[in-house]
């Protein structure tokens, strides 16, 4: 008999390490991970957020743990690893979704030109490519080594719309006048993730380790009226995503079900960079 196509998806005995876990993504992505049968390593550098995220799991009758890190030091992203291996026994899959990703909030609407470009400060520029970056190549330099020794693995990383186009900062600005800006390192590191991709993909060649991005649209997470609607213009779909409409697209890239494509990228974003 053909095997059904939902085996593809199944996730059942895999190992996935979920960095930025405890964040807006990152809880969706351990969550639908392990509904689909994963071991989820739920980790991040803020502990306690991830500590609840893993019972909330477990709660389920899922599989999980816990692991504060920080992916910007390399004995930690090791620990990281080796926790995942005493565990679970095995690393299939690393999704690199910690970021520092500056939020559009009602914290901040109020502030006038914050993040403009001629003032912004060096330290948040090296801070910020430090965590994207760097972040990125030590969590997967530290997990690759399981999967080598294993000759099976997939990496996930996290990109943006403005890894791929500028972003429009007419979207930051208010009709009283007040404005803020996308700060430059977001468009930097998002576009450089897609090259560290398109490495670690073809550097891996024959190793059967598959290296792919994702990139997410903008994710509803109460923004106010006025950006929601001016971002919603901006899209093909007319809306800002669901906070659970970028878990299938995950799932996909981490799953048989997408096993002939690496080095590749996922778009997920109503539209955005269409027009
Ligand atoms: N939310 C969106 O609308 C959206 C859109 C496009 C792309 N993205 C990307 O998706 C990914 C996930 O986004 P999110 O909304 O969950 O972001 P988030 O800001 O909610 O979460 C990021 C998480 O990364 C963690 N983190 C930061 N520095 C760390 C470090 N040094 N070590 C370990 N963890 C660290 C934070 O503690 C946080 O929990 C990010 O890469 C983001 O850039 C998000």
């Amino acid at each position: 008999m053909t095997e059904s196509i939902l085996s593809k998806f199944d996730m059942t005995g895999k190992t996935v390490i979920i960095t930025g876990a405890a964040g807006l993504l990152g809880k969706q992505f351990s969550i639908a991970l392990a509904q689909a049968g994963a071991n989820v390593v739920v980790a991040d550098l803020a502990g306690i957020p991830a500590a609840e995220n893993a019972n909330e799991i477990k709660e389920m009758g899922l599989n999980a743990i816990a692991v504060e890190v920080d992916i910007t030091d390399p004995d930690s992203t090791k620990a990281m690893v080796e926790r995942a291996l005493t565990a679970f026994g095995s690393v299939d899959v690393l999704v690199n979704s910690a970021a520092l990703d500056p939020k559009f909030d009602s914290a901040n609407i109020l502030s006038q030109n914050v993040n403009e470009f001629e003032t912004y400060p060096l330290s948040s520029w090296k801070q910020a490519l430090e965590v994207n970056l760097t972040g990125m190549f030590l969590a997967s330099q530290a997990a690759v080594l399981p999967m080598l020794e294993q000759g099976r693995g997939v990496i996930v990383n996290i990109s943006s719309i403005y890894g791929l186009v500028g972003p429009d900062q007419r979207l930051y600005e208010r009709p009283d006048g007040t404005r803020q800006f996308k700060p430059v390192y977001y468009s930097v590191t998002k576009a450089g993730v897609l090259g560290f991709t398109r490495y670690l993909a073809t550097y891996y060649a024959g190793k059967n380790i598959r290296v792919n991005a994702l990139t997410p649209g903008g994710v509803f997470n109460d923004h106010d009226a006025i950006f929601t609607a001016q971002y919603s213009a901006r899209t093909v779909l007319g809306r800002m995503a669901n906070l659970d409409e970028m878990n299938a697209a995950m799932l996909f890239l981490c799953s048989d079900a997408s096993s002939y494509m690496t080095g590749s990228n996922l778009v997920v974003d109503g539209g955005w960079t269409v027009w």
